[in-house]
């Protein structure tokens, strides 16, 4: 009988890979949770289409190159990065894992890269810092109460925060439809979503020792009903700001002195006005196909944008990146970095802080493979001549 290519769902030691993780929090969380990490706007077609564009990237490898000492290496904003990633911020990690900011943080730390902490975290970014340590990053979503924004640009410059992330692509939040059946009403699961949380004890215990997770950094500048988290994602629309404008991005750097950066940019125009207007740094992203449903990849505009303003600042991408390939296409093409969304969401869900170390752990190692594979020894080498992509021509050239 031939070998069928079946994949058992390992443990957190053996898993290979971001999808074996990805396997393994599927079956350690409640659907609901799981389908809150996953799922994307409406048909999922950003979704689908932000792995088809990274798939449709080819490598071209040079060889016979000495490749014994090479390096992932790299610097962000002037400092030593041992790996070229960040950790993206996520709103209530707490469903994930009891203590799941902490763990993100306390890992991102261990691998020397910066925790991007939401604005929806569901613990406070004074116990982060406290508790974690390590490169801080504060992302910002400014909600219809401006002085929401106001307390929390303060509450981060006090307690050392050393970037700003202001998330621009969620001014009417997206229509998430598997994550809203969850729901029977804001804060309210469907009886067969509670006993699907009875059958995971091991998700559940911590709970019960903890409380039900919270939007803490919201708490007293929320309504106390909107800051749980079991169904904060169907409050949180009636709170995003559709009015946010380029002025706040002037507010901000007038506020903030660290190191500012917008995350939602894919239009050159968009990339040239943000730097214009003092920013350090730019996110390509469309939020991990959370919001626009049929947006472009961020990895399609890359060179776009490269184009554009690729010499006066810092550009950072993400949405769609699980394997170090998909990390090495990115760097080529121009980015500094990439943020890490659901790659290390799977860690935390699968195996807490372990699980996020063992996510970062895999990508490094894939990433140094390739840059051998590629010939090449440092990310430096990795140039816009190492990427071909598949695609035909949409129209035939004339004649
Ligand atoms: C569960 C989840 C929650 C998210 N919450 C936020 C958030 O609070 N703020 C934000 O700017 N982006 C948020 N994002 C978007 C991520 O920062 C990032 O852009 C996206 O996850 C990248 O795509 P990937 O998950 O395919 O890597 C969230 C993404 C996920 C999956």
């Amino acid at each position: 009988m031939p070998w069928k290519r079946q994949r058992r769902v390992p443990r957190l030691a053996a898993a290979l890979n971001i999808e074996d993780l990805r396997r393994l929090m599927q079956r350690r969380v409640p659907h609901f949770a799981f389908e809150y990490v996953e799922g994307g706007a409406e048909d999922e077609a950003t979704l689908r289409s932000n792995r088809a564009a990274l798939e449709r990237l080819r490598l071209l490898p040079r060889t016979l190159v000495d490749t014994r000492a090479r390096s992932v290496r790299t610097q962000l904003f002037g400092r030593a990065l041992p790996a070229p990633f960040l950790i993206a911020p996520t709103g209530f990690n707490g469903m994930l894992h009891a203590d799941g900011d902490v763990a993100l943080a306390r890992a991102a730390a261990a691998a020397g890269i910066p925790f991007t902490l939401s604005t929806f975290s569901t613990t406070r970014l004074e116990d982060v810092a406290s508790r974690a340590g390590g490169r801080l990053w504060m992302q910002l979503y400014v909600l219809t109460d401006r002085a929401i924004a106001r307390e929390l640009v303060r509450r981060a410059a006090a307690a050392g925060y050393e970037a700003l992330v202001f998330t621009t692509d969620a001014n009417v939040f997206g229509s998430r439809e598997w994550d809203r059946r969850s729901y029977r009403a804001p804060g309210r699961l469907h009886l067969r979503t509670a006993l699907d949380v009875l059958r995971h004890p091991g998700w559940l215990a911590p709970l019960v020792r903890t409380g039900l997770p919270r939007l803490r950094n919201l708490e007293g500048l929320l309504a106390p009903e909107a800051t749980t988290a079991l169904g904060g994602s169907t409050l949180i629309p009636k709170f995003v700001d559709a009015s946010i404008s380029w002025d706040d991005v002037k507010w901000m750097r007038e506020q903030w002195r660290g190191k500012l950066l917008v995350k939602g940019i894919l239009d050159p125009a968009d990339a040239e006005r943000a730097v214009a207007l003092g920013c350090d740094g730019l996110v390509l992203s469309n939020h991990g196909g959370r919001q626009l449903d049929y947006c472009v990849a961020p990895i399609e505009v890359l060179p776009d944008i490269v184009r554009a303003v690729g010499s006066r600042t810092t550009l950072i991408v993400d949405s769609g990146f699980r394997r170090g390939t998909d990390v090495a296409k990115a760097l080529a093409l121009g980015a500094r970095a990439v943020m890490l969304g659901r790659a290390t969401l799977y860690g935390l869900g699968a195996g807490g802080e372990p699980g996020v170390r063992h996510a970062l752990s895999l990508l490094t190692t894939e990433l140094d493979r390739v840059l051998g594979e590629l010939g090449c020894r440092s990310l430096d080498e990795l140039d816009p001549g190492r990427v071909r992509s598949t695609t035909a021509p949409e129209f035939p050239p004339p004649g």
